[in-house]
């Protein structure tokens, strides 16, 4: 039908009888020159008709509106030297359309203009409710495309460098252990019975080392029902790997190789390996989250053991209790940060307030390691302590130490949204930097305060630390995550593959033999004929397409995407169903709506 793309065209072709299909992205008329910019997914080229070069098509040109489709054949044609176009990679071509057929108008008014020369900023709403119109648009476009490179160079790169083989994985399954809500599908045929979908795909990449299947992956669709947000979906893509007899150095070594093959492959961009490391204790201790953005300094500081006999109550009861005090230094915040915005109603107040935070506290360093702040810390700082205090954070003159004080996740939750937010104002992010990390030594479990619970950190099939055996409920685990200028993107783990231990944390994390028999017999038992050292990872492709195009939200890089209320908007899914199916499917609903009175 056709004999080139849109934006293929070039110099060379000029002179060369030619026929492209696509939309008309604009359509202007010049005092009897008709001009179209011809858009198909390869990009743009621009069409003229006039009554004297191409009779035949000028009327049919004039007639033509945003959007409609058409073919068009003519001859590319140098354009004049004062209407060359560097931006467009078509630029310095037209073609003089000799014949215009038209497939298609449009019939409907357009809920936005498609054209990327249109400034308008659609409401994401609208562009969910017509994704195949958003999808038309360059950025979408863009984005679309360049997801479809990001899979196609790992797919080539894991099967033709590295030997994975993809395997598909059920998706109407049993729960598996990831921490969400299950999405639930009802059985028609087994009365009161019912399937999950995956949160993942572990329990059966795990069975796969089992059958030797040595090293696997698969671009796979999870689904957990839980809070959304901008890097949250309801269903989302997972690069999911699992390898037999690799160490983690292995693991990590293939990974870098695979994600600096990947960033050279599709963007051209060099990374350096290899890849930083941090234990998950460090990266607390230091940035006060296992996810850090490094791209930028503002560390934290542990002053608890400096402050633990302060006459000033808010530390030393912090720290008597179990709790720390830690600062976070920022240099210049005297003149950035008024004291409005640290003391109660301002907004970094509110912001540590949020995060649980009831106070605070503040230094001003001044000149010749004069400070400011309230009476009660100045009274009960001495000289030695007020001196140690600045070489410890590195303060000077103009600095701002803001204190958190108190149970440390609530005091390390606090500062790590001081600092990004602090971070992100004083402009000391590098935009241009892709800072990758791995946290290793995560601890195997968490305690969960409302449960009164031990539970899986990762998930119950992480192994333990080999030098932790001796006691599994302090034990750090082979856990890891790679993270990308604050983004967990990758969560993987060494897997336990003796049923003792096994057994061992299923006991810690509350779980007697008879549950977990229940919800993963089958799992134990494949262990027992015969299960290799193993471990694997995931990677949130949404995640890593979103942060490579530079974009905020996964739903830009997610083709039909799913809104914060877990709604399909163009589809207006969920919907209700016939009572008939229902009954089919041996559910009722309890649902009571709220009437509008
Ligand atoms: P985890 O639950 O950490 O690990 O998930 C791995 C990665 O998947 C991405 N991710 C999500 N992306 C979008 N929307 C979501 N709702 C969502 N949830 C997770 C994140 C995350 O790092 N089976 C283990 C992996 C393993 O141990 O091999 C797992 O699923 O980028």
């Amino acid at each position: 039908m056709r004999t080139h793309s849109c934006g293929q065209l070039r110099a060379e072709h000029i002179g060369e009888t030619v026929t492209l299909c696509g939309w008309v992205d604009r359509h202007r008329d010049h005092g009897g020159v008709i001009f179209l910019d011809l858009r198909d997914r390869t990009g743009l080229i621009q069409i003229v008709s006039d009554p004297e070069r191409t009779p035949n098509s000028y009327q049919q040109a004039g007639d033509l509106r945003n959007e409609y489709v058409v073919k068009v054949t003519g001859r590319v044609s140098q354009r004049p030297s004062d209407s060359l176009n560097p931006r467009l990679a078509t630029g310095e071509v037209e073609v003089y359309a000799d014949h215009i057929e038209l497939f298609n108008a449009v019939n409907r008014q357009l809920p936005f203009q498609v054209s990327a020369a249109e400034t308008e900023n659609v409401r994401e709403e609208l562009r969910l409710k017509y994704r195949y119109l958003d999808l038309r648009r360059e950025r979408m476009s863009r984005n679309l495309q360049l997801r479809h490179q990001v899979t196609k160079t790992l797919r080539r790169y894991l099967e033709d460098v590295q030997g994975f083989m993809e395997v598909e994985t059920p998706i109407l399954t049993r729960s598996t252990p990831e921490g969400a809500r299950d999405y639930l599908v009802p059985s028609r045929v087994s009365p009161g019975e019912w399937y999950a979908l995956p949160q993942s795909p572990q329990l059966f990449k795990q069975l796969l080392m089992v059958s030797g299947v040595d090293r696997y992956y698969q671009i796979a669709r999870c689904f957990r029902d839980e809070d959304l947000r901008a890097d949250r979906q309801p269903e989302f893509t997972q690069l999911d790997m699992e390898m037999s007899f690799m160490t983690q150095a292995e693991i990590f070594a293939l990974n870098e190789d695979m994600v600096c093959h990947l960033f050279k492959t599709v963007q051209g961009v060099e990374l350096s390996r290899p890849f930083p490391q941090l234990t998950y204790a460090e990266s607390m201790e230091r940035y006060g989250t296992d996810k850090p953005d490094t791209r930028f300094g503002l560390e934290l500081v542990n002053v608890s053991d400096l402050l633990k006999d302060s006459g000033f109550k808010v530390f030393s009861g912090a720290i008597a209790s179990g709790g720390v005090v830690k600062v976070l230094p920022i240099p210049q915040g005297n003149d950035a940060i008024s004291n409005v915005r640290i003391k109660p109603g301002g907004d970094l107040f509110k912001e540590a307030e949020t995060c649980g935070a009831r106070g605070l506290a503040y230094i001003r360093v001044r000149e010749n390691g004069e400070i400011d702040t309230i009476g009660a810390i100045k009274d009960n700082l001495t000289p030695t302590q007020t001196q140690e205090l600045l070489e410890r954070t590195g303060a000077q003159a103009g600095h701002l130490l803001l204190f958190g004080a108190g149970d440390t996740n609530m005091v390390n939750k606090t500062l790590d949204r001081l600092r990004q937010v602090v971070g992100r104002e004083l402009g000391l992010i590098d935009t241009s930097q892709l800072n990758f990390l791995w946290i290793t030594d995560f601890p195997m479990f968490e305690w969960n305060a409302e449960e009164k619970r031990l539970e899986a950190a990762h998930n119950p099939f992480a192994a333990p630390h080999p030098d932790d055996l001796h006691d599994l409920k302090t034990a750090r685990s082979q856990t890891y995550d790679l993270v990308l200028n604050g983004f967990e993107l990758v969560s993987g783990s060494l897997r336990i593959y003796q049923p003792e231990i096994q057994q061992q944390v299923f006991e810690l994390i509350g779980m007697s033999m008879e549950e977990a028999h229940r919800r993963f017999g089958f799992m134990l038992e494949a262990f027992d004929y015969g299960a290799p050292p193993h471990g694997g990872l995931a990677y949130g492709l949404d995640r890593l397409v979103m942060l490579m195009a530079g974009e905020e939200s996964i739903r830009d890089v997610i083709p039909f995407p799913k809104t914060q209320q877990a709604r399909c908007l163009l589809t207006a899914a969920p919907s209700g169903v016939d009572a008939q199916q229902l009954k089919e499917l041996h559910v009722a609903s309890t649902y009571q709506p709220k009437s509008s009175t």
